[in-house]
């Protein structure tokens, strides 16, 4: 009985995000009238249609986007439960680490070598994983622990700010901001096309409206001043923006830890402000965490106390 209704459920969600029953039913390697039928039966348990099928591409009916809204999520948590479980029995042997690139540019390569000297038969991968993805990659089992440089309130995800790295000016090398070796201001820099290079939006404080809250990071750090460049270029990654900031297409914003890149064309140079940070996030699930996930932890303090990196060392809660 469960599990029919769980296929009735699975067959609906398909078809909503596929819009599309030949495709739904490929995708689930069913047969389209076992599909219909399986749809059919949902139907009438809810007494109610939710897909309008006389739509070309299929759309969902009022009832249908409502209960799309509300199932999928319950789906998702059904399936984390199911590999936790998992997990909780039979841990993967290696440590998966996901991690964002800038946070690779950085402390990372020190840190996994200090993990190793401390637990030198432990097994690391590591994959380059954006912090939104990280997330569903945590509940999923696809990695045990996500380095990121965004913060996500979720029930599931237990969350450690590890520290806060400054942002620093990235120009080209003959700007003419780069002639000198003071600190610059923002409103030094509005004149210049700013490169925006991050994949994540910030989500809106409740206390603001979506039309008042300026979501994209390199922006919003203008906009905490009131300030607004003149232009914008909009990258997909920061590779792209820091070799048009090499090829004077304009100027960004990166993390402290990434002003040894290009070197030769590009000039990095402080900001007065002490406050424009970019944080660096650990994160992993609360209720089944790797065994080597504290060893984690303690190597990146060891890394921090090396290089005078101060820190509010925190722990796992048992
Ligand atoms: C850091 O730069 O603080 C850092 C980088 C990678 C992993 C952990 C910390």
């Amino acid at each position: 009985m469960q599990k029919l209704v769980f296929d009735q459920l699975h067959a609906f969600i398909k078809i909503a995000e596929l819009k599309s029953f030949s495709q739904a039913a490929n995708a689930l390697q069913l047969s389209q009238p076992s599909l219909s039928r399986k749809l059919k039966q949902l139907e009438a348990s809810l007494g109610t249609e939710l897909i309008d099928r006389y739509h070309r591409p299929l759309k969902l009916t009022a009832a249908g986007q409502f209960f799309y809204d509300k199932i999928s999520v319950v789906l998702i948590e059904i399936d984390t439960i199911g590999h936790m479980t998992k997990r909780m029995v039979a841990p993967s042997a290696a440590l998966k680490i996901g991690f964002v690139p800038s946070v690779l540019y950085g402390l990372l390569p020190e840190v996994i070598a200090m993990l190793k000297q401390a637990c030198p038969n432990l097994e690391v991968s590591l994959k380059d994983i954006s912090s939104y993805q990280q997330i569903a990659a945590l509940k999923s089992g696809d990695i045990d622990i996500g380095f990121g440089r965004f913060s996500h309130q979720d029930p599931w995800i237990c969350q450690i700010l590890l520290r806060h790295e400054r942002y620093v000016v990235a120009l080209p090398k003959h700007h003419v901001l780069a002639e000198d070796t003071a600190p610059l201001s923002l409103k030094a820099l509005t004149n210049n096309r700013l490169i925006l290079y991050h994949q994540t939006h910030l989500p809106a404080p409740t206390t603001l409206t979506s039309s008042e809250f300026v979501s994209e990071p390199l922006l919003n750090v203008f906009a905490q001043y009131g300030l607004t460049p003149i232009a914008t270029t909009k990258v997909s990654d920061l590779q792209v923006a820091l070799g048009l900031v090499a090829a004077n297409e304009g100027i960004t914003l990166v993390p402290q830890a990434l002003q040894s890149l290009r070197e030769g064309q590009i000039c990095y140079r402080k900001l007065t402000h002490e406050d424009i940070t970019s944080p660096i996030y650990l994160h992993t699930l609360k209720d089944v965490r790797h065994p080597a996930v504290n060893q984690l932890l303690q190597a990146v303090y060891q890394v921090y106390e090396k290089y005078g990196i101060t820190y509010r060392p925190q722990k796992f809660d048992d």
